[in-house]
């Protein structure tokens, strides 16, 4: 039975079209992956389901029935629950008042908070997180906590139709594989789930069918078991991407910086390389870059942003709507200007010269955007970590900090973003790489640290180490 049906969907932004004709069909209890680069229309189409954004052209049908949501409300009495590529809790909430948030429960006119709370536990259960404080405002919960705060406000739902936008992008491969056994369950219950996600291979764990857009269109569509990765690589992006990871040259010269976690040996950090960290989340990885970046204090670490930059050190947050870009500037605003501004020996670039030299970043990382003066909110999520990307590089740091730095990329344009990191790398530059993708981790490092509750407990050569011994180091399980 057909869930779901999306027929001649067009949605302009201005003058970006973003979806032109687009077709959709769901079945019930079908999950269904959603593919396509960055910029390809993906979260748009989803916000179209989901009462957001309102189309310009076309009809939907849910079950039969003819639906067009005037508001996300409405969408979730219908039964459509969205889970946000960006976190959109309220933060001063706790987490059961985000949790109930457009389905409390009532008793004789007022919220039943007993019931709610119930309810929001019940929730957390489901996903294995019956343990989360409830009465804790959303903003303190670690962005994987927050993640299963969202999926749970979803469930409340009682969804008929499930979105996902990429939700596994910050969890551990545990509660990955937590959520993917939700999903099944709710697939033999019969609601359809519409999952987004740039990581390929596992998309094919959990969904049936897939739809590719492309450039705002639908082009292809069909049983996942019956197509190879490759073809759908070639469906997304155009071409082949036969390459993902470049040739390495060059050898490590002079150290750079000694990398101190708050227990475990130190490491010393050569310029030319590229050092790979791994570890769950939570093993102290971003602590780790945070401190030597003198963002946190530490014990370890007696410094500043603003004189780590002077060094030539630059860090790349993994939380990009936190500290890392101002959305309602352009992008050569975002691009140019830095947090730093008063140290960075700027003042030089006359806006002509910002325009140029976005124009370059736009090229190198293949932004899609209308062009330098566009708004950074207006760029799909996979658009504005580039530009989170472009500022760093743009200065001139010795050693660079980069955290989860292809996080939401889609895998054309991280070929792209590989190359130019082995290019900083042979040129000179020292380059610490913190990444929950092992995949990415082998394909560029020198050199692999594995960091487990606050150590740096083993540091091998790439070769030396293997996937399954890399992540028995990581779990702390006796090997
Ligand atoms: N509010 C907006 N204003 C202007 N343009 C927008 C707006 N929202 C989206 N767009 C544009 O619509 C196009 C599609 O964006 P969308 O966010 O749907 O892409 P996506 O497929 O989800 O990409 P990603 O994988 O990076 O998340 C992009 O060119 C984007 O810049
Ligand atoms: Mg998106």
């Amino acid at each position: 039975m057909t869930r779901l049906r999306l027929t001649g969907i067009d949605k302009a932004f201005g003058a970006t079209q973003a979806l032109r004709g687009v077709s959709l069909a769901v079945a019930a209890g079908e999950v269904h992956a959603l593919i396509g680069e960055n910029g390809a229309g993906k979260s748009t189409l989803m916000k179209v389901l989901s009462g957001v954004v309102r189309p310009d052209a076309g009809t939907m049908e849910l079950d039969g029935a003819p639906y067009l949501p005037s508001d996300t409300l409405a969408a979730r009495r219908h039964g459509v629950a969205m889970i946000y590529q960006e976190l959109s809790l309220a933060p001063h909430l706790s987490a059961w008042e985000n949790i109930v948030l457009g389905s409390e429960p009532h008793r004789l006119g007022w919220l039943d908070k007993k019931e709610a709370r119930a309810r929001a536990r019940g929730a957390l259960a489901r996903l294995a997180h019956g343990h989360l404080d409830l009465d804790r405002a959303a903003g303190e919960f670690s962005i994987a906590e927050q993640q299963v705060i969202e999926i749970a406000r979803a469930l409340l739902a009682e969804p008929r139709v499930l979105i996902m936008d990429e939700p596994t992008s910050s969890l551990t491969q545990a509660d990955t594989e937590r959520l993917f056994a939700v999903v099944r369950q709710l697939r033999a219950e019969g609601v359809s789930v519409i999952y987004i996600s740039h990581f390929l291979e596992e998309v094919r764990q959990v969904a049936d069918r897939f739809t590719v857009l492309k450039d705002g269109q639908t082009v292809g569509s069909g049983e996942l078991a019956a197509v190879s990765q490759a073809e759908i690589v070639r469906l997304m992006v155009g071409r082949e991407v036969r390459k993902l990871y470049p040739a390495r040259t060059g050898r490590p010269g002079a150290v750079v910086l000694t990398l101190r976690a708050p227990s475990g040996p130190a490491l010393e950090l050569r310029a030319g390389e590229i050092l790979g960290v791994a570890g769950l989340i939570g093993a102290g990885r971003t602590e780790l870059l945070r401190a030597v970046f003198g963002l946190d204090k530490s014990a370890l670490y007696v410094t500043t942003p603003a004189r780590r930059w002077a060094e030539g050190v630059g860090f790349l947050s993994e939380n990009r709507k936190e500290e890392g870009l101002m959305l309602p500037l352009s992008v050569a605003e975002n691009t140019t200007l830095t947090k730093f501004s008063a140290l960075a020996r700027g003042g030089w670039l006359r806006t002509g010269g910002i325009e140029a030299v976005t124009a370059d970043w736009i090229g190198r990382l293949g932004i899609k955007t209308r062009g330098p003066k566009q708004a950074v909110g207006e760029l799909s999520g996979g658009n504005q970590q580039k530009v989170a990307l472009a500022r760093l590089l743009q200065h001139p740091a010795k050693i660079l900090l980069l955290d989860e730095p292809t996080r939401g990329i889609d895998v054309g344009s991280k070929a792209q973003i590989y190359a130019l990191i082995a290019q900083l790398a042979a040129e000179g530059r020292a380059v610490v790489l913190v990444s929950s993708y092992l995949p990415e981790l082998f394909g560029l490092c020198d050199r692999i640290a594995v960091m487990r509750r606050g150590a740096l407990v083993e540091c091998r050569d790439r070769a030396a180490w293997t996937e399954p011994e890399l992540m028995t180091v990581a779990v702390g399980a006796a090997a």
